[in-house]
């Protein structure tokens, strides 16, 4: 799939934006402060309806103004898109998909897919758990409306499960109680954990092949889900594709941790609780890898993802990179940009043009922007 056309009104420093598309290759030009990464955002809340670094719609809107539009179509092999997005001060935001209002955010996720790659993203090897959770389910909610619906159920139920043992804690409420809310933390749970095993499975084996050919042999990479009760070794392999025993399994830690959750007032099971875990050699990347490896293991999970996403859904999605290039050696960049140039629309920001190989600038669309303004 590929954005065709950038449409935005008072959104951040943008005043007017109206961008055709014209490339596969788009690279946003410009000193800093000037709105590169603006740019990028706004392609990624059209597509997820949320930013990868707001905390409020609000500071999306242009200082001043009480209301931004945001807007695009996206071109895709059967049928083409329109996003609109329109958000007001202190209001719920507004969208539509082919001039149809969408009831609920979550139905925005498919229409546009994307990937993100920027230095950042060393979080992801670095960071907490969290982080990496967020990444899976990032990726799976744009690849599964059945993943999305459960994750917002899931959510739903933790929620309810924590007030009630924080009831119980105080004494407040029935610890029988607990039984209905355990029955459906369970059957989302599996759901969700079954899925993310999968996936994990299927990103492993991309990002094992694209390290294998960035480090030319040298290196293996092994990517392994996580789950929150510990090791999938200790589940054995082949066993998730046994909804019976993750059942089990997880029940049996419901019931093991059942007195820690009532005196804590806070549920300790749960998929909520998962993680990835990063290999290089067998060893950890996180607390072994060199500041280097890491990078290429990022780098490797995220070209994984794009081949992820395209298995799942026939099409690849579209990459925004962000301060990418002066990260990356040049045996990397020459490595990365050949593999999506001309399979994958690809955003991407600098402050100059001397990093990028003349071959790649030749197929570019080369957009200058100063201070929130084509230039
Ligand atoms: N809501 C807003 N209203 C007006 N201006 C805003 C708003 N939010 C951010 N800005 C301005 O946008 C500019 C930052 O834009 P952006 O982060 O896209 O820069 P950049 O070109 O990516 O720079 P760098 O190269 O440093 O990463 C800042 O000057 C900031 O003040
Ligand atoms: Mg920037």
């Amino acid at each position: 799939m590929r954005v065709c056309h950038l449409h935005l009104n008072s959104y951040r420093n943008y005043d007017h934006l109206d961008l055709k598309v014209t490339s596969q290759l788009c690279v946003i030009v410009g000193a800093n402060a000037q709105g590169k990464t603006n740019l990028l955002e706004a392609v990624y809340y059209l597509a997820t309806a949320r930013s990868f670094r707001a905390h409020k719609d609000d500071e999306l809107i242009k200082h001043g103004v009480d209301e931004a539009f945001l807007g695009c179509t996206v071109d895709r092999e059967v049928n083409p898109s329109e996003i609109r997005i329109r958000l007001t001060r202190n209001r719920p935001k507004q969208i539509t998909v082919n001039a149809r209002p969408l009831r609920r955010h979550l139905d925005l996720f498919g229409h546009l897919n994307v990937v993100t790659f920027s230095p950042d993203d060393l979080q992801l090897v670095k960071g907490g758990p969290g982080e990496r959770r967020r990444f899976l389910d990032m990726e799976l909610s744009q690849v599964s409306g059945a993943y999305r619906h459960d994750i917002a159920t899931y959510q739903r139920v933790l929620r309810q499960r924590n007030n009630l043992l924080k009831e119980i804690s105080e004494r407040r409420a029935d610890p029988e109680l607990l039984q209905a809310w355990d029955l459906q933390l369970l059957d989302t749970g599996c759901r969700i954990m079954a899925r993310r095993a999968t996936a994990v499975k299927q990103l492993a084996h991309f990002a094992r092949l694209v390290h294998h050919e960035i480090t030319r042999g040298g290196e293996r990479l092994t990517i392994r889900y996580r789950p929150f009760f510990g090791s999938t070794d200790e589940v054995g392999e082949g066993e998730w594709e046994d909804s019976e025993s993750l059942r089990a399994r997880f029940a049996k830690e419901i019931k093991r941790l059942r007195q820690f959750e009532m005196r804590r007032g806070l549920t300790l099971v749960g998929p909520q609780r998962d993680d990835l875990e990063f290999l290089i050699n067998d060893q950890d990347v996180r607390s072994f890898g060199s500041q280097g490896q890491q990078r290429t293991c990022v780098l490797a999970t995220k070209l994984a993802e794009i081949e992820f996403m395209r298995a799942q859904t026939g099409m690849y999605p579209v990459l925004l990179l962000d301060d990418v290039m002066s990260e990356l050696d040049e045996n990397r960049r020459h490595y990365f940009l050949g593999t999506v140039s001309g399979r994958v629309q690809t955003f991407i920001t600098a402050t100059g043009l001397e990093t990028f190989p003349q071959e790649f600038l030749s197929q570019s669309q080369v957009i200058r922007i100063v201070r929130g303004k084509l230039s």
